[in-house]
C-alpha cells in the first residue's frame, strides 16, 4: 500500500440537498472508478480533508465508511484509508474473460439519458457491413481529395436532403464536413470576425466554437415559438455576423421556428447582414407531420444549411455538410485546401454507400417509429411529474420541474447509475429548470429501468419545493 497520500479534488455544494457526506462519498467514488484515483492509493486522513474542506471530521468519516461498506476503499488500523487493491481488477480483461470485482458488480453500468445518442440497432450494423465491402472495392485515391468533399457523395447527399428536408440544390452546392461544429468553423472563419448570435438555451458545442475561435457569443432567448427573433430585432450589437439556430426542433427545449419567426429572422439577419445557420440535426425524425421547410428553402444566400450523419447512423463517424451558395462553398474549399482539411476518404466512401443504397431512408424510417414510440412512453410515464411540451421529433423531450427538484432527481438516480442531463446545463444567461431526458441510444430494457428511477424520484422529490430552504451563511 502506498505510504504518500493521494490528493482528492472534491467541490461540496453547501446549498444542495444531498447531504455533504454523500457528495464527498459520490465524488470520491468517481475519482475511484475512472482511476483518477489508483488501487492502493493513500486517500488524506479524515482529519486533514475535513481540516481542508471547512466540514466537520465526522462527515469524511461517514463518507469513508460508506465506501468502505461498498467495498471501494479499505481502512488500516493505524495506517490509513486505500483504495481497495480488488477495484484493479475492474476494467482489466485477461484472455477475453472480464475478472469482476464483487463490489462493483453489484451496481449497474451507468446508463447516460443524453440528448444526442441515436438508436443503433442490428440494421445498423448491417448497413455498414456493406458499406465497408463497397469502400474496400475502391481505389483509394493516391493524391489529397476534394476539399469540398467526394463528388458523388456531393451528388448523394445534395439528392438526400432534397428527398428528405425540401432544399433543392446542386452538388457544387454541398461541402462535406467533420459534423456540425466543423461546419460552424468553417462558416466563421469565412466571416470578418465579431459576435455570432446564439439561442439560450443552446447547443453548448456550438458555443465553445464560437468562443474558442476568438468569437463573441451574444445569447438570444427562446420560447414556445423557437428563437425570439424580437430579442435579436432589439439587440444594441452591431457586429453580429451570424446567427446559429436549429429552427426544426430548437435543441434542447424542443420548439418549432414559427413561420413569422421564420421570415422576420431571415430580414433581420439581411438588415444585419448575417449569415444564418441553420443547425437541423434531427428533423428527419419528426413523429407526426413533414417538418416545417428548412429555412434554407429561402435562399442559400442567406442560409447556411447544416446537416449530420450523427444521428442518422452515429457519432463516431464524424461526417456531415454544409449546403449554401456555389460562390461560397468555393471561397471555404480554398481555405480548406490551404490547411490540408480535407475530410478523410474511407469515410466519405462509405456515406455515399449508405446513402446510394438507400440504407440511410430506411435507417430515417425505422428509428423514426422507434422514437415516436419511446417519446409516447417516456411522456406516459413522467407527465404526471412536470409538465412535458408535446414532443414532436428527435430523442430527447425535456420535463419541467422546479430548479431544487432537478437537483434531487440527478443526485437520486446518479446512485442509481443514471446520469440526467440538466436543461440549465445549456443555460448561458437565461435561467430554464428541468431534466433533459434523452432516449435514444439505449435498449427498450434499459430506457424502462431508467424510466422507475426516475418515476420513484420525481414521486419522491413532489415535497422538496414546500421544504424549508437549506440554511446559508448569509443572514438575510
Ligand atoms: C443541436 C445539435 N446539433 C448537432 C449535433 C450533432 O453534432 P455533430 O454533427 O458534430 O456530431 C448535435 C448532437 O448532439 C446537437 O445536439
Amino acid at each position: 500500500m502506498s505510504r504518500t497520500t493521494t490528493p482528492l479534488v472534491l467541490r461540496l455544494d453547501r446549498t444542495a440537498r444531498l447531504p455533504l457526506a454523500l457528495q464527498l462519498a459520490d465524488q470520491a467514488r468517481r475519482a475511484i472508478r475512472t482511476a483518477a484515483l489508483a488501487p492502493g492509493a493513500r486517500l488524506p486522513s479524515s482529519r486533514a480533508l475535513a481540516a481542508e474542506l471547512g466540514v466537520a471530521r465526522g462527515v469524511v468519516e461517514q463518507a469513508y465508511d460508506q465506501l468502505a461498506a461498498e467495498g471501494w476503499v479499505e481502512s488500516r488500523r493505524g495506517a490509513g484509508t486505500f483504495v481497495a487493491r480488488a477495484i484493479r481488477h475492474t476494467p482489466a480483461r485477461s484472455s477475453g474473460a472480464l475478472r469482476r470485482d464483487p463490489a462493483v458488480e453489484q451496481r449497474p453500468p451507468v446508463l447516460r439519458l443524453d440528448s444526442g445518442s441515436p438508436w443503433v440497432d442490428r440494421r445498423h450494423h448491417q448497413g455498414w457491413t456493406r458499406a465497408w465491402r463497397a469502400v474496400a472495392a475502391d481505389q483509394p485515391p493516391m493524391h489529397y481529395p476534394d476539399p469540398a468533399g467526394l463528388p458523388g457523395l456531393r451528388e448523394a447527399v445534395a439528392s438526400h436532403v432534397s428527398a428528405h428536408r425540401g432544399v433543392v440544390c446542386t452538388p457544387d452546392q454541398v461541402m462535406i464536413t467533420s459534423g456540425t461544429a466543423h461546419a460552424l468553423s468553417l462558416v466563421l472563419n469565412e466571416l470578418t470576425p465579431g459576435a455570432v448570435a446564439v439561442e439560450d438555451p443552446g447547443y453548448r458545442a456550438a458555443v465553445a466554437t464560437a468562443l474558442q475561435q476568438g468569437w463573441e457569443v451574444v445569447d438570444i432567448p427562446v420560447d414556445e415559438e423557437g428563437l425570439d427573433v424580437d430579442a435579436l430585432v432589439r439587440s444594441p450589437r452591431s457586429d453580429i455576423k451570424a446567427v446559429y439556430v436549429t429552427p426544426a426542433h430548437q435543441h434542447p427545449l424542443g420548439s418549432v421556428l414559427s413561420a413569422t419567426r421564420r421570415t422576420a429572422l431571415i430580414a433581420e439577419s439581411r438588415r444585419r447582414d448575417a449569415l444564418v445557420v441553420e443547425d437541423d440535426y434531427d428533423s428527419e425524425f419528426r413523429y407526426d407531420v413533414a417538418p416545417l421547410p428548412a429555412l434554407a428553402q429561402l435562399g442559400l444566400d442567406d442560409v447556411v444549411y447544416v446537416g449530420t450523419a450523427s444521428k442518422t447512423i452515429t457519432p463516431g463517424l464524424r461526417i456531415g455538410w454544409l449546403i449554401t451558395s456555389a460562390a461560397r462553398v468555393l471561397d471555404i474549399a480554398e481555405r480548406r485546401t490551404a490547411r490540408h482539411d480535407h475530410p478523410s476518404w474511407p469515410v466519405q466512401r462509405a456515406l455515399q454507400a449508405m446513402l446510394e443504397e438507400g440504407h440511410v431512408s430506411r435507417l430515417v424510417r425505422s428509428a423514426r417509429r422507434v422514437y415516436a414510440d419511446r417519446s409516447r412512453l417516456v411522456r406516459e410515464r413522467l407527465s404526471p411529474h412536470g409538465r412535458i411540451a408535446q414532443p414532436v421529433a428527435g430523442m430527447y423531450l425535456v420535463l419541467d420541474i422546479s430548479p431544487r427538484r432537478v437537483d434531487h432527481v440527478v443526485a437520486t438516480a446518479a446512485r442509481e447509475g443514471i446520469e440526467v442531463p440538466s436543461v440549465a446545463d445549456y443555460c448561458r444567461t437565461t435561467s430554464r429548470s428541468g431534466l433533459l431526458i434523452g432516449f435514444g441510444g439505449m435498449s427498450d430494457d434499459d430506457l424502462r429501468r431508467a424510466l422507475d428511477v426516475l418515476e420513484a424520484a420525481l414521486r419522491d422529490s413532489a415535497g422538496v419545493d414546500d421544504e424549508e430552504p437549506p440554511k446559508s451563511g448569509v443572514l438575510a
